[in-house]
């Protein structure tokens, strides 16, 4: 990497975000520098920025030494994460607006709820599940849309203690049900229909589905009305939520958590078939969810706050719901999609909600990008003052286009990097603080010690370009794997003995800004969503027709990254356009729509090696279109395979 030109466009601090934000770039420097010399002083004083019912003493109880991986923060402290987000503002902000819901055509319209009305409808909710016999350490998966319950019901799991494992809707109900059966949950929530982008999503069926699959393990599904539309109910297991809770008290107090105990679990895709459970835990995952959501979004009072993610995945966790609620800030959620009912979606909802900050990913700009000027132009956009970026790396091009059409100019960008394993972003740019380089997520925020190593583990120093690790615990980090922390253990802690391996590349440039160069395992980044190609490659091999498969990624115009499958057939004479479109939709019957494969070439033979290992960086090299220089092939087992995946090859550029 050395004496490679870098990118020199930097956007310097406006002045006056510099005098007005929380933390400039003086603050920044000091604070850092004090976060990494004692993590101890800094966290203890950092954790009082949330409610204790019983002080912690200790702060930072962790190692990363392989055989004695353990992440303990605040461990004697007790605390509550609902009464933190709801009760902890009453007296305060309690008619202060916490959530505006909008829904998905502007005809479905838009509701306010205030911090009070929080209270009363969580504690109801609370009660409901326990009428379910939800008791405290129970795991409740949740498979809501986008609507204010998803939020209720997980801050009612946090009331009572109860464990909440949210499933996106956009699972088909075979990975529902696989995540239901992981979590050993008992109870489901869910909705008759959720409503994307004027489509209607058959929630409830794709839970009977799940649960036909999985007898008894299921006791209670608690049905929110959407749409009202009618759909089977099964007697005595399925309940509407309106039902259960007339028949609930109103009153129900938090309950005394410890700061170690879990809070919820997200699935995410690893580079297995099995999809792998995160745990979060309680006082930790919330002091930095909090701090970073005020720092890096630099929200004020009377700011409005609005992050466009899935509450089924991370960033609708730690940014839509807990970080903006303990904050007491105002966060909107949106039902739909940026393009319905037209491309302009987005903007109208920023004009009439007076938007300050808005958070989201770069497959949505990119199509926005798409659609023209024209488009963002004809709404003002004045209320904003601040962008947010995240889910995969942002190229310079739709930053600069995100910044000087959707901002004007003016605002700031934080391109944030993290992961579900991460609970909160590690790296990236504080609006007040950091010069900004499109492309680049910058700094590390406070607490976070990243360092880049070469393949064999050497730190590099300076200018270096490698994968990226992290050298320390910091209070968000996901504390295990459900059911499984000898894979927790290995896929994170053994790479790099004694350190956090993100599986992320990164570049440090001469400045320290950290740019990421994606994966370096065997997940790809499709629209921000993480897939694991075994995931694929097992639905794959799945059907009938297929004997073996191989997935890589390959650079997609707005998806970021596509699907690109190698598949061998059992009867080569099988191979017709009509099978291709068979196993393009029985993947994404499988697995759900962002499983929808882009290319599938039916291959001969794949490169391997002699031991039987795919080679993998070769294919990734011809779904490219770029197999001039296939890297090093004399550790091929059998060399003709590669003339016939090249001629057959389906991206030509
Ligand atoms: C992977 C994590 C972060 C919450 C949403 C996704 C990629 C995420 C960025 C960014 C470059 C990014 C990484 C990471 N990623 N944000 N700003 N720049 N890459 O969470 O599903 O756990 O995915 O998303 O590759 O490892 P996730």
């Amino acid at each position: 990497m050395n004496g490679k030109k870098q990118t020199t466009v930097v956007y310097p601090v406006p002045k006056e975000w510099a005098e007005r934000a929380f933390i400039n770039a003086q603050r920044y420097e000091a604070m850092y520098a004090a976060s990494i010399a004692n993590p101890e002083e800094f966290w203890r004083e950092h954790g009082k920025r949330i409610h204790w019912f019983k002080p912690y003493n200790t702060v930072k109880n962790t190692s990363f030494e392989p055989g004695k991986v353990s992440i303990k923060w605040y461990e004697e402290g007790t605390t509550n994460v609902s009464y933190n987000c709801i009760d902890r503002h009453l007296a305060e902000r309690g008619d202060q607006v916490a959530t505006i819901w909008v829904g998905d055509h502007p005809k479905d319209g838009a509701r306010s709820i205030t911090y009070r009305e929080l209270h009363a409808i969580v504690m109801k909710w609370a009660n409901v599940l326990k009428s379910q016999g939800v008791r405290k350490g129970d795991v409740v998966t949740l498979y809501l849309p986008m609507i204010p319950e998803a939020t209720y019901a997980m801050l009612a799991c946090a009331r009572i203690g109860a464990v909440h494992s949210a499933v996106s809707t956009i699972c088909a109900s075979n990975s529902l049900a696989s995540r239901i059966a992981d979590a050993g949950s008992k109870v489901v929530v869910t909705a008759d229909q959720g409503l994307r982008g004027g489509h209607k999503l058959e929630l409830k069926a794709a839970v009977d589905a799940a649960l036909d699959k999985l007898p008894g393990v299921v006791t209670s599904v608690i049905v929110v009305k959407r749409t009202g539309a009618p759909v089977g109910m099964l007697k005595g297991r399925d309940h509407y939520y309106n039902e259960l809770s007339d028949t609930v008290p109103e009153q129900c107090p938090p309950e005394e958590m410890k700061a170690e105990d879990p809070l919820f679990i997200l699935f995410t895709s690893g580079s297995t078939a099995k999809p792998k459970g995160v745990v979060h835990t309680t006082g930790g995952y919330l002091v930095y969810a909090a701090m970073t959501h005020q720092y890096v979004f630099d929200y004020h009072d009377g700011d409005i706050y609005w992050c466009t993610a899935d509450i089924g995945w991370i960033t609708g966790h730690s940014y839509i719901v807990y970080g903006p609620l303990a904050n007491g800030a105002t966060t909107l959620m949106f039902e739909g999609v940026p393009t319905y009912p037209n491309v302009s979606r987005y903007w109208d909802i920023i004009d009439k909600h007076k938007v300050s900050l808005f958070y989201t990913a770069p497959t949505a700009i990119r199509s926005l990008m798409r659609s023209g000027e024209g488009a963002v132009k004809s709404y003002s956009r004045a209320s904003l003052r601040l962008l947010g970026s995240v889910g995969e790396p942002i190229d310079p091009k739709s930053w600069e286009w995100y910044h000087r059409v959707v901002g004007d100019g003016r605002c700031p960008i934080v391109d944030t990097w993290w992961q579900t394993e991460t609970g909160g972003i590690l790296i990236t740019p504080l609006p007040g603080a950091t010069d900004l380089k499109p492309g680049s997520a910058s700094k590390p925020f406070f607490g976070v010690k990243p360092e880049i190593v070469d393949a064999a583990g050497n730190v590099l120093d300076g200018v270096a370009d490698g994968n990226l690790v992290i050298a320390d615990s910091w209070p968000g980090q996901g504390r295990t794997l459900y059911r499984d922390p000898e894979r927790f253990e290995q896929e994170y802690f053994s790479p790099y003995p004694g350190k956090y391996f993100t599986r992320d590349g990164a570049r440090r440039d001469a400045d320290g800004d950290y740019s990421m160069t994606g994966r370096v395992d065997d997940v790809i980044n499709v629209s921000g969503h993480r897939i694991g190609t075994a995931e694929v490659e097992a639905a794959l091999v799945a059907h009938a027709s297929v004997s073996e498969a191989a997935v890589v990624g390959y650079p997609h115009e707005i998806k970021g990254q596509g699907i690109y499958a190698y598949v061998i057939l059992i009867e080569d004479d099988a191979a017709s356009d009509d099978l291709r479109k068979e196993l393009v939709s029985w993947v994404r019957r499988e697995k759900g729509p962002t499983f929808t494969i882009d290319k599938v070439q039916f291959a001969l033979g794949l490169p391997k090696t002699s031991s039987g290992k795919i080679i993998r960086r070769i294919l990734g090299k011809i779904a490219e279109d770029d197999f001039t220089a296939l890297g090093d092939t004399s550790t091929l087992a059998d060399p003709s395979v590669l003339e016939h995946l090249i001629d057959n090859r389906l991206n030509r550029n």
